[in-house]
């Protein structure tokens, strides 16, 4: 099609948490895409600060999976999960078992990050229901969180504006605060706070009564609030609450797996480790839908007994463990392990961190830069000393300079987000930071 074609055909689209009459005024048509560059139908090329949206971990156009796929094709393109599986499938779940933190050893796999979540979630209450816990259904999560967009994974998200248009959601979902330190729900300081923050889910769990508990649900690094990330103890303390309320601990590390912190999971790299864990976006690289959950084998053996027990996890989509996926998957993991890009992911996310403090705080609107490995978020504020915020907010308007620079990042009104495929060399950090501080420039 024509370039005039393709923009005029925007308009039969809905795209993302956007309004698209502003998108088809100057819609962005990405035409292909190669290691960290992107480049659209004008011709025009950007820095892919961010992977896609956390996805491209390998970096685009990865010939081992791309090849990976191509042979799959020639293979098998489905297998039906009603009453078979197939050898690339097998060879993903034997793969992941040897990456996933401690204790997970049983795998479902899916197409998308909600799919991964919503299924944790009716999991755990499946679990309690048949483990002598059947009263175990209210799911907890935290403000400021997002686990998807299906009804189960809306309710457990703590975004007002990514929940309230779809009320009323569903029944034994509640939120407590985040351990967002620098702006601290509860006006206190680390250390000094003794983790209120972690502490408040004891709480909430004895006033909702620990018999009606199922699960408590977090991002290890909250992405949505801007890269929150969990101060020290704060894991270990919520993982002892929910071991003595036998209450499942979801991580949700569809953002955060695969290498993008700095580990292949951010549950290494605090060293507390969860019952369910949510994968996606970067298990494939975005090379093929695909996304899954690991959990325990206490776990799976309630799921585990003869046929007339009827104990089998009630949940199933036709599309889960597909083998052209799977084979996009395990070639991911392969190119993540060979070409040693976790390792990668932490040295570049340190450098990018060193970087931004040398040219970025400088501007003097830079309040806090946080993340791990390469995931690290800048957050923006008016007057450091006060940390009061910019009114209107000038996120929005430093990405739309970015863009307009050639560098694509995240968009928040108060913090700008980094997440560069895990390929990223000092080079191309210098060229990223290089034109986010001219963009910051221009607007601030
Ligand atoms: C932390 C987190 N969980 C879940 C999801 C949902 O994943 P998907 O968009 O693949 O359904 C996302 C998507 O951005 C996410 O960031």
């Amino acid at each position: 099609m024509e370039k005039e074609s393709l923009q005029e055909a925007t308009k039969h689209l809905l795209l993302a948490y956007m309004q698209m009459s502003e998108f088809i005024k100057n819609p962005l048509i990405i035409e292909k895409a190669e290691g960290i560059r992107i480049q659209d139908i004008e011709g025009k090329t950007y820095l892919d600060g961010l992977s896609g949206i956390f996805v491209v971990n390998v970096g685009h156009g990865n010939r081992a999976v791309i090849e990976a796929i191509k042979a799959q094709l020639d293979r098998l393109t489905f297998a039906p999960v009603l009453y078979a599986t197939n050898p690339v499938t097998l060879e993903l779940v034997q793969l992941l078992s040897t990456i996933v933190p401690e204790g997970l050893t049983t795998f479902k796999l899916f197409s998308g990050g909600s799919e991964a979540t919503e299924a944790a979630i009716k999991l755990s209450r499946q679990y309690h229901r048949q483990s002598g816990n059947p009263w175990k259904y209210k799911i907890i999560g935290l403000y400021g969180g997002f686990h998807g967009v299906t009804m189960g994974a809306v309710s457990a998200t703590g975004i007002p504006i990514r929940k309230v248009p779809f009320v009323p959601l569903l029944e034994g979902f509640l939120h407590i605060h985040a351990p967002y330190c620098y702006r601290c729900p509860y006006e206190k300081q680390f250390p000094d706070c003794n983790l209120t923050c972690a502490r408040m889910l004891e709480e909430v769990v004895k006033w909702e009564g620990p018999e009606t508990v199922a699960a408590f649900i977090l991002e290890p690094i909250m992405n949505m609030p801007g890269m929150i990330t969990p101060p020290p103890g704060y894991l270990e303390t919520i993982r002892d609450i929910c071991d003595r309320y036998e209450i499942i601990l979801i991580y949700d590390e569809i953002v955060t797996g695969f290498g993008r912190t700095g580990n292949m999971f951010a549950a290494q790299t605090y060293g507390v480790f969860p019952d369910v864990l949510c994968m996606g976006k970067g298990m494939s690289s975005g090379y093929a839908p695909l996304a899954g959950m690991a959990f325990k084998a206490k776990i799976a053996k309630a799921f585990w007994g003869p046929a007339e027990a009827k104990v089998e996890f009630s949940h199933a989509h036709t599309y889960e463990g597909n083998p052209l996926c799977c084979a996009a998957g395990l070639a991911n993991i392969r190119q993540i392990q060979e070409r040693r890009l976790v390792e990668n992911s932490k040295a570049m996310g340190e450098y990018l961190q060193k970087r931004l403090k040398e040219r970025i705080s400088p501007l003097g609107v830079v309040g806090e830069i946080r993340g791990s490995g390469l995931m690290v978020a800048l957050e923006l504020v008016k007057d450091a000393k006060t940390q009061a915020r910019f009114a209107p907010p000038v996120g929005q308007k430093i990405v739309l300079a970015a863009r307009k620079n050639g560098l694509i990042v995240r968009m928040d009104p108060h913090w700008i987000g980094l997440a560069p495929p895990l390929v990223v060399t000092p080079a191309e950090i210098d060229e990223i930071v290089e034109i986010l501080e001219r963009s910051m420039k221009e607007v601030l």
